[in-house]
């Protein structure tokens, strides 16, 4: 059976308007006609390099933050049409978990008071929260009498384990993490991932997570996309986004994750010049002044997202000619 679609973005386009040291006003797009789906039970990564949109997009898929245009529909429902009941039912159900859980708690009130928060709104009895804030502590390994302390005495992962907890007591079907992990070390970060995992299978979430990390993305994401200064250019099943990217950027990125490539030829693909900026994306093909494949018509066309195999998309020109 063809699974159901959670959450989509439909031609979502968000820009800011920056203020310069000349007091005029610039606009920058952060999100350039997106469009994505999640499905249900699914696991979606969200990879770029810094500054392309992932939190942007999260946000927005979040109902933290308003799009310019374009929608987000919640099993099938555009946002943009319900009333505040049916809106603080899809804010519950889909959470948002940040780098830093610190600036999401509050630092002068118990992490179990945070943490049970979503579970007294949703009017559970006092005894009802209690039981059930334990059994989420367990399950995201948290000894319960942390409950009793303050945020500031835990270190980044318990706090990130705190956030979730917070996070799952509002009985979420979505979770959108962004960069849950790389604010923490090495040894910690797997620890969190193991956990989202288990809580993905334990609780019946579907997640949106964004990460640089493109090793972690492979490890967990059923799908990745690749979003490059406000687009996604590719998109596709983990797997085949690895091991047959259609699109240069990706192929870049892959080169240059550390010790996944070394050859001379994985050297030749790496990114030369830095990103452009956002307040000015560049025509055509928004990669090409950093493509090493570029030909005329990627300066001047703006190329569509094709889908190559099943699933698998790229919106670049040249993609049949480079990966057959
Ligand atoms: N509130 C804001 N005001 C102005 N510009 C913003 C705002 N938020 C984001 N931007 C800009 O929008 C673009 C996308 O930013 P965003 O934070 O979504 O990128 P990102 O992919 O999450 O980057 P990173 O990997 O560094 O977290 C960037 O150019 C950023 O400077
Ligand atoms: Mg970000």
């Amino acid at each position: 059976m063809k699974p159901s679609v959670l959450l989509s973005a439909v031609d979502l386009h968000k820009t800011f308007k920056i203020s310069t040291h000349t007091r005029s006003t610039r606009v920058l797009t952060a999100l350039d006609h997106v469009s994505l789906q999640l499905a249900t039970g699914e696991t979606l990564g969200i990879a770029g390099e810094s500054g392309c949109g992932k939190s942007t997009l999260a946000k927005v898929m979040a109902g933290l933050l308003a799009p310019d245009s374009g929608n987000v529909l919640y099993k099938g429902t555009n946002l943009n049409q319900i009333g505040k009941e049916d809106w603080k039912v899809f804010r519950r159900k889909t959470q948002m978990i940040f780098q830093d859980p610190f600036s999401s708690l509050n630092p002068r009130m118990r992490v179990g008071d945070s943490m049970a928060e979503p579970l007294k709104i949703a009017g559970l009895s006092v005894h009802q929260q209690r039981s059930e804030l334990g059994r989420i502590m367990t399950a995201v390994g948290l000894p319960t009498d942390v409950a009793d302390r303050f945020p500031d005495e835990f270190s980044g992962g318990q706090r990130q384990r705190i956030g979730i907890a917070r996070a799952l007591a509002a009985a979420p079907d979505i979770l959108i993490a962004d960069e849950p992990v790389s604010s923490l070390d090495i040894s910690i970060q797997a620890q969190i991932i193991n956990i989202l995992l288990q809580m993905k299978t334990e609780f019946s979430l579907s997640m949106m997570i964004v990460s640089h990390n493109l090793l972690v993305l492979r490890h967990i994401c059923d799908r990745i996309i690749i979003m490059y200064l406000g687009a996604v250019v590719e998109s596709g099943p983990a797997s085949e986004v690895f091991s047959r990217c259609r699109h240069p950027y990706t192929e870049a990125l892959i080169a240059a994750i550390p010790g996944f490539q070394t050859s001379t030829e994985a050297k030749n693909k790496l990114l030369q010049d830095d990103l452009p900026s956002a307040l000015s994306i560049p025509f055509g093909c928004r990669f090409h002044p950093r493509c090493r494949h570029a030909i005329e018509r990627c300066r001047q066309e703006v190329p569509e997202s094709e889908e190559h195999a099943h699933g698998h998309s790229a919106a670049c020109h040249l993609s049949s000619h480079l990966y057959g």
